[in-house]
């Protein structure tokens, strides 16, 4: 049993746990990720490490709620207990296991909505190596975007960008990467952006008529986090690979994001009807009610 130390709702349908794992925080790396259960027959559910203390013995995961099964994981309080807690799994950052070539390099990092959560262990792990990193935060608005106030704290460059102009620069995370790059004329090496397939996808179509090297992390395709189910599955410079076990990062520029669009959109109709159903039987369906 994982006690929950402490819970903070930290944006729209987004907590944040911090829960005791004292192996887990002794062994944690930026990148990687864990399997959380929230009672003996609840789903695994695979999220990836936000942030970890190994003198305090915890791990920092953000849950977003998408389904029933995140529902209930929400639901649950600071004193509580998560059933079961797998991890780390997963590889950890090309930034921390290729950390020479990466300390010399200018990096850009991107996050779209929940990925400032992924982002932010390996932001913290660059600047507890003396180097700052800047960094774009976007999301659809003011009330869906988090970790801002975190990231400045680390003392990095925040930029931040919403969709409809409510905080920070008004459109996509793509059109602060463009006034960096072209107005700015400032230089990147790399590229490392985490968020929905669809932000990737629009961060790599732009990194590569930069010619910048791109490395994206594919966690949002898990679904069991275990090699078997087959979801995370993605198609990597024409080759197969498993997000769970052969990721999370990849190359951006290889990833066949098109494909991985198609297969999540097939995953995200299951969860959702397994959400409505819950509601229906929960509060009847409403088709017997009389106006
Ligand atoms: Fe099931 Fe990777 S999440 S195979």
């Amino acid at each position: 049993m994982y006690k929950i130390i402490k819970k903070t709702n930290i944006a729209k349908n987004l907590v944040e746990f911090v829960v005791e794992a004292k192996d887990i925080a002794s062994n944690a790396y930026p990148g990687e990720f864990l399997i959380v259960k929230k009672d003996e027959k609840g789903e695994r559910i695979p999220l990836t490490i936000s942030d970890y203390d190994r003198e305090k013995g915890t791990v920092t995961i953000v849950v977003q709620e998408v389904g029933l099964s995140t529902k209930k994981i929400n639901a649950l309080k600071e004193g509580e207990y998560f059933n079961d807690v797998v991890g780390p799994l997963g590889n950890a950052s090309d930034l921390v296991t290729d950390f020479d070539e990466a300390k010399n390099e200018n990096i850009l990092f991107v996050a779209g909505g929940l990925g400032a959560a992924p982002v932010y262990p390996q932001v913290k792990y660059l600047v507890s190596k003396g180097i700052k990193p800047t960094c774009i935060i976007g999301s659809k608005s003011s009330d869906t975007i988090i970790y801002v106030d975190k990231f400045k704290e680390l003392g990095v460059e925040v930029i931040v960008t919403t969709d409809d102009g409510s905080e920070g620069m008004k459109g996509p995370v793509t059109v602060a990467m463009k006034k960096l790059i072209e107005e700015d004329k400032r230089k990147f090496d790399r590229v490392v952006a985490i968020g929905s397939a669809v932000m990737m996808k629009f961060v790599c179509l732009l990194t590569k008529e930069y010619n910048i090297k791109t490395i994206v992390s594919m966690n949002t395709i898990m679904v069991d986090g275990t090699g078997m189910c087959g979801a995370c599955r993605l198609s990597v410079g024409g080759q197969n690979k498993f997000a769970c076990v052969d990721g999370p990062e990849f190359d951006g520029h290889l990833v066949d994001f098109d494909e991985v669009l198609k297969r999540q959109s097939m995953y995200k109709d299951e969860e959702a009807r397994a959400l409505l159903e819950s509601e229906e039987k929960e509060n009847g369906c409403g088709c017997s009610k009389k106006s």
